[in-house]
């Protein structure tokens, strides 16, 4: 354990599937406030680091120490708690609800057992126990959302927006409790280019706003270069290159891990 300042230090984390390796000896540090754009090709790892951050995976062997402690044993829920949001690639928001429901069960689910995330699922948004949370829970989404353009969107159920606004929905949900750690993983995959634009002006904003530190995959390199203060290249599980955007996009070991696609 070392004194909290608030960064992540991956230290030669392993990652292995019976023989295949997701990951072979990372080494990373974001520090508080940081944009940290991780690329790579198809199955270079890049999910696999997201999964580790937040407690999906246990890495095999290295460590992962954040704001002081080490935290690569910890759950995701744990994780939460301790100020690491995720958003996961794929949506994760129930269309059959209200995008204000949608919102609430963000953070109720972030804090609340196992038990209770099974039971949201079902349909009984939440328990009994719950009534107190789901009070500053709504205040909190009801502001978020009017920030952000979703004010006259809270009552319409989610299966309606479009799949720009629903990506756009995730992110809010994700730092309703604002988070010291964003993980994202492709946060523009399939989005029109518009809505990815809205996506990268809304992502800084926040980020100017709340000043959490974040961890992005993402696949448009242009867009990603944009909001990136430092760029990870992942290639078959390790480090190919590290830097700035100009300077990750000026390598030549990265430019030709690139060349064909
Ligand atoms: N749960 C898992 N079980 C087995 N293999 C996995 C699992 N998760 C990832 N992998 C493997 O790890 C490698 C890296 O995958 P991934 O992290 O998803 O790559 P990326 O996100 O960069 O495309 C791939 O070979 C993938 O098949
Ligand atoms: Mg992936």
């Amino acid at each position: 354990m070392s004194e909290p300042d608030g960064r992540l230090v991956c230290t030669d984390v392993k990652l292995r599937f019976g023989g295949i390796v997701a990951l072979d000896g990372v080494h990373m540090t974001v520090e508080p406030r940081e944009v940290v754009g991780i690329i790579g090709p198809n199955g270079s790892g890049k999910t696999s680091l997201i999964n580790v951050l937040s407690g999906y995976y246990r890495p095999t062997s290295g460590s992962v120490v954040f704001d002081g402690r080490r935290i690569d044993r910890h759950r995701p829920q744990e994780l939460r708690r301790r100020g690491i949001a995720r958003v996961f690639q794929n949506l994760r928001l129930y269309n059959g609800l209200t995008v204000l429901e949608n919102m609430e069960l963000g953070l109720v689910q972030d804090m609340s057992s196992a038990l209770g995330v099974v039971r949201a699922t079902c349909g009984s948004i939440v328990g009994r126990r719950q009534t107190k949370l789901r009070g500053t829970a709504r205040e909190r989404a009801s502001a978020l959302l009017s920030e952000n353009g979703f004010g006259a969107l809270a009552a319409i159920r989610v299966g309606s927006l479009s799949y720009g606004q629903r990506k756009e929905l995730e992110l809010l949900r994700a730092i309703i409790e604002p988070p010291r750690l964003l993980l994202l993983d492709e946060p523009t995959s399939g989005v029109a280019h518009s809505d990815a634009d809205v996506i990268k002006e809304r992502l800084l904003a926040w980020q100017a706003q709340f000043g959490f530190a974040v961890v992005i995959v993402e696949h448009r390199l242009g867009w990603l270069f944009d909001v990136a203060h430092r760029v990870v290249a992942l290639s078959s599980g390790t480090l190919l290159a590290e830097g700035s955007p100009e300077e990750v996009a000026a390598d030549p070991v990265v430019r030709s891990a690139y060349v064909g696609s």
